[in-house]
């Protein structure tokens, strides 16, 4: 196993480009799932996530091949295995994106359950429920769902409690071939949900409502393979934005969305860093000192939850003072608190909130995360940290960000990444 070793204290200078979204990766090539031919995906990242969903889809009989740079073919003519085994489900949650597909085009489908996580019990029942209302019928056996459906699924009208955005992909592509009018309402926002949508159409697909809380799909009786690529990663763009703040400097950084972070943007601005904006690059440092912010996660386009964790790092460098952050999507997403205290953090939990008082020097500590967020938050706070950080566990990290290491070296950071000795 390998850790990251991170020299802090160095302010942030360079440029560099951002990758596609993890997020939309797993989705768009769930989605390759729904129909025969050869589909290509573009601006793909180099992840492990990636590698998870390649895996599975190959695993139902699909030919995934990655082309020049960061372009993938895969030829979906053949399906001929419909489970999903735990042992694959277990190291990423979001594999239950391929039931929507399979469900759709195969009529059956059996994908472990994958159970509770690092940051809360993540249940899947929003998705279940909604491919019951289009008659499919769900049971669970042995930790596995088996959904079937005898002949094409009925479009449906569908509410959730809350927003979900797997959810919401997960029935978005479903409904693509059923019979008749599905209508998601209260439905995620999420950029990556849009980005889904645009292949989709592209394939063939009649949606209405992109960008929306309420999406009409008019199924169709069959797709067609088509070229996508994937949007830049808005929580890669934002972990970079937030870690020139944490150490000062300047920091230019290229193929980005900067209209997928709203919120982000106007907290940083507020906590005292510059930020120029143009269609698809930022130009972010901060010079003076930092102040609180308080941060309220929300579905998109409030303050996202993948930042969350990598904001608090920020908060408790700020020049004094309480920073207040309310964490309202997932009930355990607080694992990396104890680690920033071990570095020198101020922060208590009271519920869902995280109580961060500022003004606290940060000291390099061996440190280790449990998910992929929180391991974010870890570099930031290192790269600010006075001293050596030794971070373990950094596939958390490689799940999620393509080139995370040379990126911040092209940054002026210095970090190596190093076995770890037993
Ligand atoms: N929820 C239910 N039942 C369901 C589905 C969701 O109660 O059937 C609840 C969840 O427990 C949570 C809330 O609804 O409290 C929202 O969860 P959502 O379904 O939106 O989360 P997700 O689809 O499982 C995606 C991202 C997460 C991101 C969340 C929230 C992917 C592959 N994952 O998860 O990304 O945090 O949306 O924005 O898109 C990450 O990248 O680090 C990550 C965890």
């Amino acid at each position: 196993m390998e850790k990251l070793v991170i020299e802090g204290g160095h302010p942030l200078h360079g440029e560099i480009r951002i990758s596609g979204a993890k997020n939309a990766t797993l989705p768009l090539l769930a989605a390759t799932m729904l129909c025969a031919g050869t589909h290509v995906i573009s601006n793909v990242p180099n992840l492990r996530d990636t590698r998870t969903i390649v895996k599975l889809l190959r695993s139902f009989g699909l030919e995934c091949q990655p082309d020049a740079g960061s372009e993938w073919r895969i030829c979906a003519d053949k399906i001929d295995n419909f489970e999903a085994s735990y042992d694959l489900v277990k190291t990423m949650r979001a594999s239950v994106l391929v039931l929507g597909p399979l469900l759709a085009r195969c009529g059956v489908a059996r994908v472990s359950l994958p159970g509770g996580c690092a940051i809360g019990a993540r249940p899947i029942d929003f998705h279940l429920q909604g491919f019951e209302k289009m008659g499919a019928t769900i049971t669970l056996r042995e930790g596995y769902v088996e959904a079937k459906s005898p002949g094409r699924l009925q479009g449906a009208d569908i509410c959730f409690d809350i927003p979900s955005v797997t959810g919401t992909e997960n029935i978005l592509m479903a409904a693509t071939l059923a019979q008749g009018r599905t209508v998601i309402k209260n439905a995620a926002r999420e950029p990556e949900i849009a980005n889904l949508i645009d292949m989709l159409t592209g394939m063939g697909a009649r949606i209405e409502g992109r960008g929306s809380d309420m999406l009409a799909i008019d199924g169709v009786k069959e797709l067609r393979p088509a070229a996508t690529a994937i949007i830049p990663d808005r929580i890669e763009t934002g972990t970079y934005l937030i870690a020139v703040g944490a150490t000062g400097g300047e920091i230019r950084i290229n193929n980005c969305r900067p209209d997928h972070l709203p919120m982000l943007l106007d907290k940083l601005r507020r906590a005292g860093m510059e930020i120029e904006v143009g269609n698809n690059w930022l130009l972010a440092g901060r010079r003076g000192h930092l102040s609180n912010v308080d941060i309220k996660t929300m579905p998109y386009p409030g303050f996202p939850t993948d930042l969350q964790a990598q904001i608090m790092a920020l908060m408790t460098l700020t020049n004094g003072g309480l920073s207040v952050i309310q964490e309202t999507i997932f009930e355990n997403r607080f694992m990396h608190v104890a680690e920033l205290n071990r570095m020198g953090a101020h922060i208590r939990i009271e519920g869902r909130n995280a109580i961060v008082r500022g003004g606290g020097l940060l000291a390099g500590a061996r440190v280790m995360a449990t998910d992929l967020r929180a391991s974010a938050s870890l570099v930031i706070a290192g790269l600010a940290a006075q001293g050596i950080t030794e971070i373990s566990r950094i596939y958390h990290l490689e799940r999620g960000y393509d080139n995370l290491s040379a990126k911040l070296i092209d940054l002026g950071a210095r970090v190596e990444q190093v076995q770890e000795t037993a």
